[in-house]
């Protein structure tokens, strides 16, 4: 709920899968694209350590990464790289072996260190390393939402499931949406959705809302090859209309709730952005 100075905590969504390879990079870059063209102050964060790739999603290079702050070499702000009006990114270290293994306290002092961030934005987007390691949970544990990346094949939906499964069961967590990656078409992507939702429900107690889906599309890759989001790369395609859907449900969402258990900007407030108006209270 938007506060008595109408501003709002911060969003923080963490995009995870069990299975590697399913779209979380693709899902987070050209989300945070859509969501600043709609208008929103975006914040991505590269939390896949060990081997990071946003930024050569998005065309960017970073001299300094999160070793850099992990190693205490360099502050939060001093790494962060702008990608776009209203979008920056804090890069993940690639081929660093002691970043893949930061240990939970390690990974939740980098995530106090984000109360260092002078200007808070409307969203931090949260794209982390596949699979359940400490790390990724203490992560997902910090967001105020949660997505899991699917694709319709039987090990994605096994590893979704047990992804969803300790976030839910073992860790407590609730706000868990689902994302359907790589589909032939929204109607398979709502029944992909209903699957994985039925097991959730029977065999958790857990109601697993839709987020959206992401369909296939051959221009994915042609702009991955160029560096670019597909939402700048090819605006019209599918897949772009899929990911600016996708940003439009999030901006219809209601502040989050609960957020004074999280950590990620525990105690820091957006700007009080209106979906609706398309504008910032302050
Ligand atoms: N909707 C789509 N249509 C076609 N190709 C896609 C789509 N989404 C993702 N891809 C392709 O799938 C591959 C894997 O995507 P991506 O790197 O986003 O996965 P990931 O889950 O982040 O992987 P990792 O677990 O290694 O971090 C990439 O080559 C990407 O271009
Ligand atoms: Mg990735």
């Amino acid at each position: 709920m938007p506060d008595a100075a109408g501003s709002k905590p911060v969003e923080v969504f963490g995009v995870a899968s069990g299975k590697g390879g399913v779209g979380k990079t693709t899902v987070s870059t050209n989300l945070s694209v859509a969501l600043c063209q709609m208008g929103w102050q975006v914040l991505l964060l590269d939390a896949d350590l060990g081997l990071a790739n946003a930024q050569l999603a998005l065309g960017v290079r970073a001299e300094f990464n999160l070793s850099h702050v992990t190693a205490g070499q360099k502050r939060l702000a001093e790494i962060m790289v702008p990608v776009r009006p209203g979008l920056q990114l804090i890069p993940g270290a690639s081929g660093v072996r002691s970043m893949a293994a930061l240990s939970v306290d390690q990974t939740e002092a980098l995530i106090h260190t984000f109360e260092q961030i002078e200007t808070a934005p409307d969203c931090l987007v949260v794209d982390v390393a596949a699979g359940i390691s400490p790390g990724v949970l203490s992560f997902m544990g910090a967001c105020t939402r949660r997505m899991v990346v699917v694709k319709d094949d039987p090990s994605s939906i096994a590893d979704a499931y047990g992804i969803i499964k300790v976030m839910h069961q073992d860790q407590g967590l609730q706000e868990i949406y689902l994302v359907c990656n790589q589909v032939q078409s929204e109607a398979h992507g709502q029944q992909l959705h209903q699957r994985l939702a039925d097991v959730c429900r029977r065999f958790i107690g857990l109601e697993l809302p839709y987020l959206g889906s992401i369909e296939a599309d051959e221009l994915v890759l042609d702009a991955h090859r160029k560096y670019q989001p597909v939402v700048e790369f090819a605006p019209g395609s599918a897949a772009a209309r899929d990911y600016r859907r996708l940003a439009h449900a999030i901006t219809e969402w209601p502040a989050p709730q609960g957020v004074a258990v999280r950590r990620f900007f525990m105690n820091r407030r957006a700007r009080g952005f209106t979906a609706a108006a398309g504008t910032a209270q302050r």
